[in-house]
């Protein structure tokens, strides 16, 4: 949509700032150069087929492709979720970046940050969005983005080694050929799944080792190609109206679940309290992280879910106790107190549902006690090569390229089980 008056010029360059000002409000939009970039290029150029309200939401990506199922397959993300993961990746002026996954805003907004002594290169696997986001790029200003189309994998080091790449797909594990690609030092930014939980990581390469500078949680269209990754799907009813998904491991027998909604539900409250519109910022993570068999339940609201009710059809944290054959399951509610605040609880089945139901419930209980608002824990990620005896960290996940450790900072006086390599 061609801006034809001044007019049109003019609820553009409002909308634009409008959007920019809610970022900053919310606390999501803090540092000046992405701030400007976001001033400086017109969204909705990248998104003609959005009206120019729907362009400028800031908290809304705006689907640009479906698959035959009609699953979204590309999108030019939401403004918040570009906002972070630039913040994330503290690009400087003259960087060479990456970035994996093109709908040509992004790359733009890239351009404008790192500058003419910059170089900014864009990959996607399907020429349909290389094509779309090299046109209009070019038709933008910004014809000196180099748009590539390629499966990703191997980190395009012809243009290499970047300062920085970011990757906007999400994806379940990092590839070598992304840190081959990357120089000393250089930043990774990557949406990556923790047992089906996506979280933005800012990964700094040191030598053979990813050290993370921050998480933050987002969602993503899945990674094609040679690193896809499917989850694992149970269903706990036989069609889809009650699926739980696991990311890394799965539950060795989810036959161990059948008739397990027979059994009766047990209820647990936990004394976590939530206030109301309170923003939880690392439980998810947390959750992923220490609880074994963790992975996320989806309920379809229009079916009969029987016992099963969530607070949130649509996601609940949900875990198999799989350290013990895998016949219970739990998840995650919220009740509201009589003082208007919010407590967790949890729902769990099985015939030790109830002992399973209070391992899920300690598992919050410790983070409110001992990390709840705390510093967030220390991430990182080695080859797959390396033992896992030798290993820092309180817990690891080891998935195909790379194991992830994770600590905590508090003293966790063994509560948390000892290290164990968990994966496929
Ligand atoms: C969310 S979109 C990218 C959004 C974009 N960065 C923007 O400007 O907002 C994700 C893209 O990743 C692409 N993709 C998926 N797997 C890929 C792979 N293995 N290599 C390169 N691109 C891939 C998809 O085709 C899709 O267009």
């Amino acid at each position: 949509m061609a801006d034809t008056t001044a007019t049109d010029q003019d609820e553009v360059e409002r909308l634009r700032a409008e959007m920019v000002e809610r970022l900053v409000l919310d606390g999501y939009l803090v540092d000046g150069a992405v701030r400007r970039a976001m001033r400086t290029v017109p969204r909705h150029r990248f998104v003609p087929e959005a009206d120019r309200e729907t362009a400028h939401a800031p908290y809304d990506a705006v689907i640009t492709k479906k698959d035959e199922h009609g699953v979204a397959i590309s999108s030019v993300s939401a403004p918040q979720v570009q906002a972070m993961m630039l913040e994330q990746a503290a690009l400087r002026s003259g960087d060479r970046v990456l970035e994996i996954g093109s709908g040509g805003y992004n790359a733009a907004l890239i351009a404008e940050i790192v500058g003419e002594q910059g170089e900014v290169t864009t990959v996607d696997i399907d020429p349909e969005v290389t094509d779309r986001a090299r046109r209009l790029l070019k038709e933008s200003g910004y014809g000196q983005v180099r748009a590539i189309c390629a499966d990703a994998s191997d980190g395009v080091p012809e243009h290499g080694p970047y300062d920085a790449i970011i990757v906007t797909v999400g994806a379940w594990d990092i590839p070598p050929g992304w840190v081959d690609a990357l120089s000393e030092g250089g930043r990774l930014v990557v949406p990556l799944r923790i047992r089906n939980v996506t979280q933005s990581l800012a990964l700094e390469r040191e030598g053979e080792r990813l050290l993370s500078r921050g998480a933050r949680i987002c969602g993503f269209v899945p990674m094609q190609g040679s690193d896809e990754h499917t989850a694992v799907q149970v269903l706990l009813r036989g069609d889809e109206s009650v699926v739980l998904r696991f990311d890394d491991e799965a539950p060795a027998d989810p036959h161990a679940l059948d008739g397990v909604l027979l059994t009766d539900r047990v209820d647990v409250w936990t004394g976590v309290i939530l206030a109301p519109r309170e923003r939880i910022i690392g439980l998810r993570l947390y959750l992923a992280a220490t609880l074994p068999g963790f992975g996320t339940m989806t309920v379809d609201a229009d079916k009969d879910t029987g016992p099963v009710a969530p607070t949130n059809p649509g996601f609940s944290m949900a875990a198999v106790n799989i350290d013990d054959g895998g016949h219970e399951f739990a998840y995650l509610v919220t009740r509201r107190t009589e003082s208007g605040d919010f407590e967790y609880g949890v729902h769990a089945f099985g015939p030790r549902g109830e002992a399973f139901a209070e391992v899920v419930a300690e598992r919050l209980r410790v983070w409110d006690r001992d990390h709840r608002g705390g510093p967030e824990p220390r991430i990182e990620l080695f080859p797959i090569t390396m033992p896992v005896r030798d290993l820092p960290g309180q817990t690891v996940i080891t998935k195909k390229h790379r194991h992830i450790t994770f600590s905590w900072p508090t003293p966790l006086d063994g509560r948390i089980p000892p290290k164990t390599s968990e994966g496929e």
